[in-house]
Formats: C-alpha cells, structure tokens, sequence
C-alpha cells in the first residue's frame, strides 16, 4: 500500500490549535479523523517520526505518543523496524465516504440521505404482485427493465429534454453509474474539471481512476462566476470531461440557471469537453421551478446524464440511470455488464411505482425539507450568529462558514457530544474547506434544533469565544 510522505501529511492534518489537551493526543484524533473520513487511506504507511515532527512543528516525543495512541486505539499497526501503517478498529467503524451505522444515540448530520416516504413500502407489495409475470424469464435485464426505461426517458421529457427508453440505462444508484461512466470515458492522466469543493465518493472514484483534476471554486451566489471559471478551465485545460453537479451542487448548493447552464454548454462545447451531469439533487429545487437539465443545452453525444432515486425517494432503494446518446449508450453498457450482468427486478418493478406517484413523494419531501432548513438556519442563527449560513434554493443542506478554521476540531469535539459530522476539508483536496461545515437538513425540525443546541457546545468546547455579530441570514 502507499506511503504518504510527510508535507502531505502535515498538509492533511492542517492546525491543531482549535484542538483543546495534548498535542499528542490532539494529533491522534485529527489522524483518526483522516482514515475515518477516507482522506487517507486503510494500509498507508505513515512517515517516520522524524521526518513527520519537523513538518508538523512538533516535537519527535509527541508524534511517538500520537503513533502509540493510533497503535493502542486500533487505528495503525506497527512492525517492528518496518514502520506504522493505518488501520481500522475491530468493530461498526466504516472508512471512506460511507453512510455506515451510527452508535446508539448518535445522530447522524455527516451524510445527506433522507428517510424513505411513505410511498416506498407500497412500491415494494406492488412489486411483488407484479413479480410472477417475470417468472419464468431468465430475471436477467441488462440495461434495465423496459418499462422502468421508459418511465426515465418520459421524466426527461418533461424536464424539457427529448428522450427514448434506448437512451437510457438502468443503474444501482448514480455512483455505478458514475463509476461506470469512468471507465469509458476516462484514461489515467487525464484531466477533468471539477467543481471545488465537489462531492468526496465522486472525487474519490476520479482520483481512482488515475483523473488529474483541474479545480475550480465554485459558491453558493455566485453562478456566473462559476460558469465561466469552469468554461475557462476547460479551455485552459483542454480537459476531454468536466464533471458537473448543477443542481444543488454538492456541498454548496449552487444551482446554475437555463441561462448560466446555456453559456456553461456553449464554454464546454467550445472547448471540446465532454459534460459528465450528476443530476443527483435535479428534483429537489425547494424555491421556484427548476432549470431544465443542462444536457438538454449541449449537442447530441457531448453529455451524460447520472440520476437517481436516492435523494428523490430513498438511498435503500438502490435505482438510478445513465441517459446518454445512442453510441455512447452501447459503451457504457458494456461497461456497465461487465460490473453488474443486471440489476434486481424487484427493486426496478417498485421504482416503476414510485416513478408513477414521483410528483405525489416531491409534493410532501419539498415542503417537509423547507420546513427543516428554515428550522436549521433558524436554530444556527440563534445559537452560533457567527456562523455564515447561505441558503440554497435546493437539495438537502447547508455549506455553512465558521469563524475560524476549525472543522476537523469541531468534528472530534461533536462526537464526544453524539453527532456525527464530515470535516469540511472532505469536500475539497488537502486542507482547504477547513473553516467550513456542511448541514444536511434531512433530519425533522425538533431533531435539528437539539441537534443544534448540541453543535454549539461542542463549538464552545473547541473555541470558546464565539465571535462577532451575526452575518446577515437569508431564509
Ligand atoms: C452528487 C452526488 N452524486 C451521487 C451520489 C450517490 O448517489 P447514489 O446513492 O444514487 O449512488 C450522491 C450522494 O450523496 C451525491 O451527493
């Protein structure tokens, strides 16, 4: 496995001045936090602590303490002469970017997945009355089952965006997809524009497939500059794909309008520059009508679509689609059986329901998630006014800004108090986003007013003074 040198790691673990106790113990914890969240990976060999003392400023004596610390908690292994490697405790621990279980009493506000609607528990009995007609086939449907594939291509026609059932593929949720669409279109080196920060799995699955990612920040208000940041790095670039979320862009928020997602087609088409759409959060717009779907702004054959019912309905359910134009669609189904021969029927025969009654599950999650982000925003801006808090028009959460850059602290802190939260630095490379927070508001109001109440001491215990006057609040 890797070794990650030392100025990286130090890069990683960033300041531990927000982090009360021992420097030992303090860099103990941000280490935990690195193989936790996946920044760094199970099975890395550390730098020795020689060489990793000078570049973190501290002493040879507390790295030592800190490595025996990791050894003694499970999270490194150690061979004699041979150096320490990162572990994973025995137990309900997950690395990577993994909803895994949480502990008892734990809330979870790392990861941003609604519960399944009512509706889904339908979905399935109709799916099993309907099973025995599938019977005595072989179950093996590659591409999808039919009529699931026309329910998809039938949505994008209403979102504005031409589509036949060939043209679409039935996937296990948008990262298959996504990892399936990697595997055609991607060659190791290559570079790909991405939004920064962006959503860590799909960074991940670049990173894996050998991408050298040409960053471009984006925020929340400012559309147009992301625009023509990302047409310019396409063109500066001469990346063959972009990778895109413009639907409450994961962390941000940011939603392109019909005329920004125009200029971005025109930027990337003009560059030569393949749009690779995660239209993840496409039907969560919670403010006005939502923008029609970029793809339906680029020329055949420059774009694929990645959706899913994930967000729309529930993560459980497993569903999601590759929309594509016909020659690419043959490739990416190839790609796509070689991974998986075929996706589950039942699952595809319960989002066939779920796709029939999709406006009747929006019609109660829109308002029910409005109703927890004013609740959210509310509660941050009584308990920390110093917190900036933009508020997106869509999607599930806030990319909020603190005071200082204590995120990875802020994390440690919380879970001591029974919340679980992403470190801001896992949305972005190295040790940026370390002043920022994301917030899903997927959890019911009173939930998050505790759950604030509880953020805000855990705030206090990694920063005691909590600033300055309130920044102005939109809800
Ligand atoms: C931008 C983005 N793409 C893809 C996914 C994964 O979706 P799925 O559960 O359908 O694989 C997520 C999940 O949070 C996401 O935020």
């Amino acid at each position: 496995m890797d070794a990650v040198g030392a100025a990286r790691l130090a890069g990683l673990v960033g300041d531990l001045g927000a982090e009360r106790g021992p420097r030992y113990a303090a860099l103990a914890a941000r280490l935990r936090l690195l193989v936790a969240d996946g920044r760094l990976p199970v099975g890395a060999r550390l730098p020795a602590e020689r060489e990793l003392a000078p570049a973190l400023g501290l002493s040879r004596d507390t790295v030592t303490s800190a490595y025996r610390r990791l050894r003694d908690d499970g999270w490194a292994l150690a061979r004699q002469g041979a150096g320490t490697w990162t572990a994973l405790p025995a137990g309900p621990v997950r690395a990577g970017w993994v909803p895994g279980p949480v502990g008892e009493g734990v809330l979870d506000l790392a990861h941003a997945a609604p519960a399944a609607p009512p509706q889904v528990p339908a979905a399935y009995a109709a799916a099993l009355d309907e099973l025995p007609r599938l019977l005595p086939g072989h179950g093996y449907h590659p591409g999808g089952l039919p009529g699931l594939r026309a329910r998809i291509a039938e949505r994008y026609a209403r979102r504005g965006l031409p589509t036949t059932p060939e043209q679409v593929l039935v996937t296990s949720g948008a990262l298959h997809g996504l990892s399936a669409c990697l595997d055609v279109l991607l060659r190791r080196g290559q570079r790909v524009v991405v939004e920064d920060p962006g959503y860590p799995n799909a960074l991940d699955a670049l990173a894996a497939g050998g991408a050298r990612p040409a960053r471009v920040p984006v925020a929340l208000g400012d559309g147009d500059g992301a625009v023509a940041a990302l047409s310019a790095a396409a063109r500066a670039t001469g990346a063959p794909l972009a990778y895109l979320v413009p639907d409450a862009q994961n962390p941000t928020g940011l939603t392109l309008d019909a005329a920004q997602r125009r200029r971005l087609a025109a930027g990337l088409q003009g560059a030569g520059t393949l749009a690779l759409v995660d239209e993840t959060f496409a039907e969560l717009a919670l403010d006005g009508e939502p923008p029609p779907p970029l793809a339906a702004a680029l020329a055949p054959g420059r774009s694929v679509s990645v959706g899913t019912l994930s967000k729309a309905v529930w993560g459980g359910l497993r569903v999601g689609w590759l929309r594509a134009d016909p020659p690419l669609v043959h490739r990416l189904a190839a790609a796509l059986a070689r991974r998986e021969l075929s996706g589950p029927v039942v699952e595809q025969l319960a989002a066939c329901h779920l796709l029939d009654g999709l406006d009747a599950v929006l019609a109660e999650r829109r308002p029910a998630l409005r109703a927890s982000r004013a609740a959210l925003v509310a509660a941050l801006g009584e308990h920390l006014p110093s917190w900036e808090v933009p508020v997106p028009s869509g999607g599930l959460f806030l990319w909020c800004r603190l005071p200082a850059p204590t995120s990875s602290a802020l994390v440690a802190a919380a879970a001591r108090r029974g919340l679980h939260l992403a470190a801001g630095p896992r949305f972005g490379a190295g040790h940026a986003f370390e002043d920022r927070l994301r917030l899903p508001y997927t959890h019911p109001a009173p939930v998050l007013r505790r759950a604030v109440a509880d953020l805000a001491a855990a705030a206090a215990d990694v920063a005691p003074q909590d600033g300055p006057a309130p920044a102005a609040y939109v809800v």
